[in-house]
């Protein structure tokens, strides 16, 4: 080994401190126009029965032209840092998990972390619904060995601007919103081992239908996202909870020492089923937002997890199971301790 890479590899074994990470803030934004089912039934022939009893969404918010990626995103970071009790020159690093941002490239991250007068390290990631628990992950090694000390992570989303209205398969399910989380040094561990993977070989199962040249070229007009749900469905029913089982044996508890469940907000009927599957005793208050919120994808666990705190249904400090899935088909899970 050569001088210069026997120092680079003592720079890299020593140089890296281990330390603990956990989330120090959440915060949630819901744009201001409430939708019920009885808007959307006529355009795709349902009933506000139908879509209850199927999903459980009672009602999902629509953001507004004034209501952009940025701004939401913002506006759920604001009460994030306010709670990890951190300014906007303290963060080091801006993770956003979004489908939505209506640009290719730049990403969106910047512009946000321009927001708050930062220039720190800022990127997007595109893992849709499971996007915001790849962030925590991602977060949560980047303090771990020392590169940042407080990463925001955004999952948002304005999936209304890629939904066809006329679509019975998704019309009713997706609504729009930001959900913001601080991962900050610790010195107690807060932030479990993070399960996660993918199954491209279902790459179309839920997906943009057409590819911007395909747009382009073709003359299609303007991209919708599609969804074979009864496929996605039984992925999740069946897929996802031993992801989760794997989260809490990697976390080294149970699930009887679980304070929360909080899973992607994707269809009440799949959370169910993951309650039966990891056995979960039935006083663990379980994350139900998808009645008031539909399925904001990445924004869907940590809007959760905001509204859970404010009304305290659930003790800080105590642990949550978070897991995400969707797309890709993508998932990732961890336990996490509740700021
Ligand atoms: O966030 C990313 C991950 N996404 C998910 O995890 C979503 C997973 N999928 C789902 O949540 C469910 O598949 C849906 C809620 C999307 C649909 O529920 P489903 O129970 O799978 O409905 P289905 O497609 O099997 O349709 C059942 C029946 C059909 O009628 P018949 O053939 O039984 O007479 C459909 O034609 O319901 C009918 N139907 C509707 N009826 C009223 C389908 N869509 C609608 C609708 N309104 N919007």
């Amino acid at each position: 080994m050569s001088a210069t890479s026997k120092g680079f590899a003592s720079a890299l074994s020593s140089g890296i401190p281990t330390r603990h990470a956990r989330i120090s803030g959440v915060g949630g934004y819901r744009p201001k126009r409430i939708v019920p089912n009885a808007e959307i039934v006529d355009r795709i022939n349902s009933s506000d029965e139908w879509i209850r009893e199927r999903s459980g969404i009672i009602e999902r918010r629509w953001a507004g032209p004034d209501e952009g990626i940025i701004e939401m995103s913002a506006w759920a970071a604001e009460p994030a840092l306010a709670m990890a009790g951190i300014e906007g020159s303290d963060i080091d690093a801006v993770v956003m998990a979004t489908v939505s941002w209506p640009y290719q490239t730049p990403a969106a991250a910047p512009l946000l972390a321009e927001h708050f007068g930062s220039k720190a390290a800022a990127f997007d990631i595109s893992a849709a619904c499971a996007g915001y628990c790849h962030g925590i992950g991602l977060a949560s090694d980047m303090v771990r060995t020392g590169r940042a000390d407080n990463v925001l992570v955004v999952g948002v989303e304005r999936l209304t601007d890629f939904t066809d209205k006329d679509d019975r398969g998704t019309a009713f399910i997706f609504g729009d919103g930001a959900g913001a989380a601080v991962v900050s040094a610790s010195d107690t561990p807060g932030i479990g081992p993070t399960i996660w993977g993918s199954d491209g070989a279902q790459w179309d199962v839920i997906s943009q239908r057409e590819s911007w040249i395909d747009v382009h070229e073709k003359d299609l007009g303007w991209p919708t996202i599609g969804m074979a749900g009864q496929t996605v469905f039984r992925w999740a029913v069946w897929g996802m909870a031993p992801v989760a089982k794997r989260a809490l044996e990697a976390a080294g508890i149970s699930a009887d020492q679980l304070d929360a469940f909080i899973p992607h907000q994707a269809n009440v009927r799949i959370i169910d089923a993951m309650i039966k599957q990891l056995k979960l005793p039935e006083d663990i208050p379980v994350a139900r937002d998808i009645a008031y919120t539909g399925n904001t994808s990445a924004a869907s666990i940590p809007l959760a997890m905001e509204r859970m705190i404010r009304h305290e249904e659930i003790p800080r400090g105590g642990l949550a199971l978070q897991i995400g899935f969707g797309a890709g088909l993508a998932y990732a899970a961890q336990v996490v301790v509740i700021p």
